[in-house]
């Protein structure tokens, strides 16, 4: 059998199934990776402009509009074939859970429901100043283009600025996110990787320790992502061809 004909096989007989996503899951939906060469969003931005709390200091209406347009980008994109499997494959008896590094809300539209995200959501927002969580109002929801500037809103409790519910470079993921991750991760059959290079950590260590708690690791992608150890399965190819194809198999 070669590694889609066994990770088929896995799959199907696996009870407990994480799937940990990045942005190749959603590249099919449109919506942009961030370090493929020639689409990627750091082959145009930098990201020490727009995704650190220096960058928000410096410039905070660049930094919001940047997200403005970023959550535009993804309420105009809709979830695609992989997503759908996902969501599907809960269906079918199985536990199956999510842990996202994506900030999108492709999963929960594509209809999946156990979800954690551990880089935050384009979704939620807080206090630049206090932390408070706080809900935006529609007309704080402004349509940005690419590039435009628009100035924060501002918290209605201390009058910081308010900024995206999302993980910057430098900081840390949220507590509660990294935990139900590592309950879910440590304690699985099966763990799917699909779209991400694996580069930023805490997250990027996630398939390792999957298979240091004994579970098989299937890797989707367009590159050879494996780290080459015995339990795991490396499918190349896009997610939306590589994901159906492998519940149909099975
Ligand atoms: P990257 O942009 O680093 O990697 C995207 C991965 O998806 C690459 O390995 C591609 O080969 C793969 N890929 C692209 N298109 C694909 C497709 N159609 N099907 C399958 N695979 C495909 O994105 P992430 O790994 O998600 O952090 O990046 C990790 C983190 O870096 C992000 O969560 C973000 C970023 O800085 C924060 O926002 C904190």
């Amino acid at each position: 059998m070669n590694d889609k004909e066994n990770a088929a096989k896995i799959l199907k007989h696996a009870k407990k199934v994480v799937f940990f996503t990045g942005a190749g899951i959603s590249a099919e939906s449109g919506i942009p990776t961030f370090r493929d060469s020639l689409t990627g969003l750091w082959s145009k931005y930098d990201p020490s402009r727009l995704e650190t709390a220096q960058a928000f200091r410096e410039n905070p209406a660049l930094v919001w509009g940047w997200y403005l347009w970023r959550r535009r980008q993804m309420s105009e994109a809709l979830p695609n074939a992989a997503h759908l499997m996902i969501s599907n494959l809960a269906e079918t008896g199985r536990e199956v859970y999510v842990v996202t590094q994506n900030i999108d809300n492709l999963h929960e539209r594509a209809g999946s429901q156990n979800i954690v995200h551990l880089h935050g959501s384009l979704m939620s927002a807080k206090c630049f100043s206090c932390h408070r969580p706080t809900e935006l109002t529609p007309e704080q929801l402004v349509v940005s283009r690419e590039g435009e500037e628009v100035p924060p809103p501002r918290c209605g409790r201390c009058n910081g600025r308010l900024r995206p519910g999302i993980v910057w470079f430098k900081e840390d993921l949220p507590k509660g996110a990294w935990k139900s991750a590592m309950r879910l991760v440590r304690d699985c059959d099966v763990l799917v990787s699909v779209g991400t290079s694996g580069i930023v950590t805490p997250a990027a260590d996630i398939p390792e320790i999957a298979l240091s708690s004994k579970a098989v690791v299937i890797h989707v992608n367009i590159d050879d992502v494996s780290l080459e150890e015995p339990n795991e399965y490396m499918l190349i190819g896009k997610a939306c061809s590589v994901l159906p194809a492998l519940w149909n198999d099975s």
